[in-house]
């Protein structure tokens, strides 16, 4: 399966995006990660549907847009969406997942369902008809900057293991959190093929973004 990068924006340099954009889409970036939260869902807030907006005029890479808001199936219409955007949920954040998914299709976008560390992969049988990919969060969701649960990268390896027996080997798997250089090896060994790149990667303080982009993909290969 290919292996992408979807650089999580809320770590990038707001001052300098421009540019920054420039070196991405120079980086032959896959994705951009763009999370979304309500202080509800999750204790904090980042970034919104106006940013959404401003980088599909800025940019051709398509968006990963992260929803970690309450009920997002009310608030899809809110954000503009493009084709080959994919759009995460978390299953704990909807009553009606298998919904919100759908209605992710019918707007022309690509579902993904997110499961947080305590989310049992369970949840993923009966929705794997309905998504083009399956977001495993390698930390809780809300901050940039936190430590790796290490019972994800078994995870991600079951994960792996039920969507390919079931024959939904297209399906992606994404981690998002701590996907350090070290980490990010790990996470491909695992089964992962879309790796959210944040402040333990590319936008770490330690290099420039151009050699910390060349140090990740030859992490994951
Ligand atoms: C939350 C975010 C973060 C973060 C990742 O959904 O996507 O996990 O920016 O970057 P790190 O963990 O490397 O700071
Ligand atoms: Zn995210």
């Amino acid at each position: 399966m290919k292996r992408m990068i979807s650089p999580s924006l809320m770590c990038a340099d707001f001052m300098n995006l421009g540019d920054e954009l420039k070196k991405l889409e120079k980086g032959n970036i896959e994705y951009l990660h763009v999370d979304i939260m309500d202080g509800v869902y999750v204790p904090n807030y980042t970034l919104g549907t106006d940013f959404v907006k401003r980088l599909h005029a800025a940019t051709d890479i398509p968006l990963d847009i992260h929803l970690m808001i309450d009920e997002p199936t009310a608030k899809l219409d809110w954000f503009e969406l493009c084709e080959g955007d994919y759009v995460s949920v978390h299953y704990e954040s909807c009553t009606h997942i298998q919904r919100a998914l759908n209605l992710i299709r019918e707007r022309g976008a690509r579902p993904m369902l997110a499961l947080n560390p305590g989310t049992p992969l369970t949840v993923l049988e009966e929705l794997m008809p309905y998504i083009d990919g399956v977001l495993i969060m390698t930390v809780n969701p809300g901050f940039s900057g936190q430590k790796l649960v290490t019972s994800t990268l078994g995870k991600i390896t079951r994960c792996r293991e039920l969507l390919d027996r079931n024959g939904y080997t297209e399906v992606d798997i994404e981690c998002d959190g701590n996907v350090s250089f070290e980490n990010a090896k790990l996470m491909k060994e695992a089964g992962a093929n879309i790796f959210v790149a944040g402040t333990s990667s590319i936008y770490s303080k330690a290099d420039t973004l151009e050699n910390n982009l060349a140090r990740l993909r030859a992490a994951i290969g």
